[in-house]
């Protein structure tokens, strides 16, 4: 078997700077319902180290995801980071497993960022996401304060997650997009116009729940048949779709485990035929 490597996924660059475009998603080293350590410690920490050696640079956070613990342990493993980028994200309270509140008063966001750059011991976030927009603070206060730390260099680049095209096209007014992160896989479609948006405007799509392949994996259907073919699994054929769907589609499938990561790392070397990538589009739609 030939070493998994990201790179063959190629670049995208994200506000002039470029990334390998298979990244990594860390919410996933946190424990049940996104909340508290890990199971196993040492196995997440191992999975963050593994990534540089497999070509990822890009990585997937969230100040929300622990909370704390995704962006520490990413510290921990990986800091100075060395060519990586590390995107966070903010604008989302914790009060339990699984419970996620919006919170998009300014001076929480700006206090989002401000403890992000403690935790990841970094000067400047790369790439920092509003999480969510907050529906009970108007959208310009939101955009207003993204555009005040991108200008005091607290954030280098600034994106958004679950927005639509016009949100997209608000916040634009007021800041450059760099990313727009939403839920989106071969068998979630929901938000094609949003990529095509992006793809006009040269935005980085950032999907998540990427390894989603849903019954249309089930034994017996065409999907199972270019799995057999390529000796691979669903989730690594829904990988390979995704990054042949779009050039600006930058998949960051999530594990804690360095055995999943490598696989999924795999997945940037298939090469679906023209025929496959229609017959899983198909299937998808
Ligand atoms: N913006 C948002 O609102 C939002 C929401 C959700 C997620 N995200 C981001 O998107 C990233 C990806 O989303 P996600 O983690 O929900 O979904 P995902 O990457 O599609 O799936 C992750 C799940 O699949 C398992 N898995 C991963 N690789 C596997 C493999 N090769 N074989 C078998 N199972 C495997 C993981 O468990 P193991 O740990 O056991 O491998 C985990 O339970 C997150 O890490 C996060 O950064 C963003």
């Amino acid at each position: 078997m030939t070493r998994p490597d990201a790179r063959a996924s190629g670049q995208f660059a994200i506000g002039g700077t470029n990334v390998t475009r298979l990244g990594y998603g860390a919410m996933r080293v946190t424990g049940p319902g996104i909340w508290g350590e890990p199971k196993d410690r040492q196995e997440s920490l191992r999975t963050l180290k593994r990534l540089p050696a497999l070509g990822v640079n890009f990585i997937d956070t969230a100040d929300s995801y622990g909370p704390y613990v995704s962006e520490d342990l990413i510290a921990e493993a990986l800091h100075p980071y060395d060519g990586m980028m590390i995107a966070t994200k903010g604008g989302l309270t914790r009060n339990g497993p699984d419970k996620w509140e919006t919170l998009g008063r300014p001076e929480y966001l700006r206090q989002c960022v401000m403890m992000s750059l403690r935790r990841l011991k970094v000067e400047q976030i790369d790439l920092w996401q509003l999480h969510r927009i907050d529906p009970k603070v108007p959208q310009d206060e939101q955009f207003g304060v993204i555009k005040e730390m991108l200008q005091a260099g607290l954030i280098r680049h600034a994106g958004l997650s679950q927005v639509s095209v016009e949100e997209i096209k608000a916040a634009q007014k007021v800041f450059t997009v760099a990313t727009v992160q939403n839920r989106y896989n071969l068998a979630d479609r929901a938000d094609e116009k949003v990529l095509a948006y992006c793809e006009t405007q040269g935005i980085g799509f950032i999907p998540w729940f990427p390894l989603a392949a849903g019954d249309l994996a089930k034994p017996g259907g065409s999907f199972d048949a270019i799995s057999k073919a390529h000796r691979a699994t669903p989730g690594q054929i829904a990988l390979a779709w995704m990054l042949k769907r779009s050039p600006v589609i930058l998949p960051i499938p999530g594990t804690s485990q360095v055995r999943h990561l490598e696989e999924n790392v795999a997945a940037a070397q298939i090469q679906l035929s023209a025929e496959e990538f229609k017959a899983l589009d198909a299937l998808g739609q």
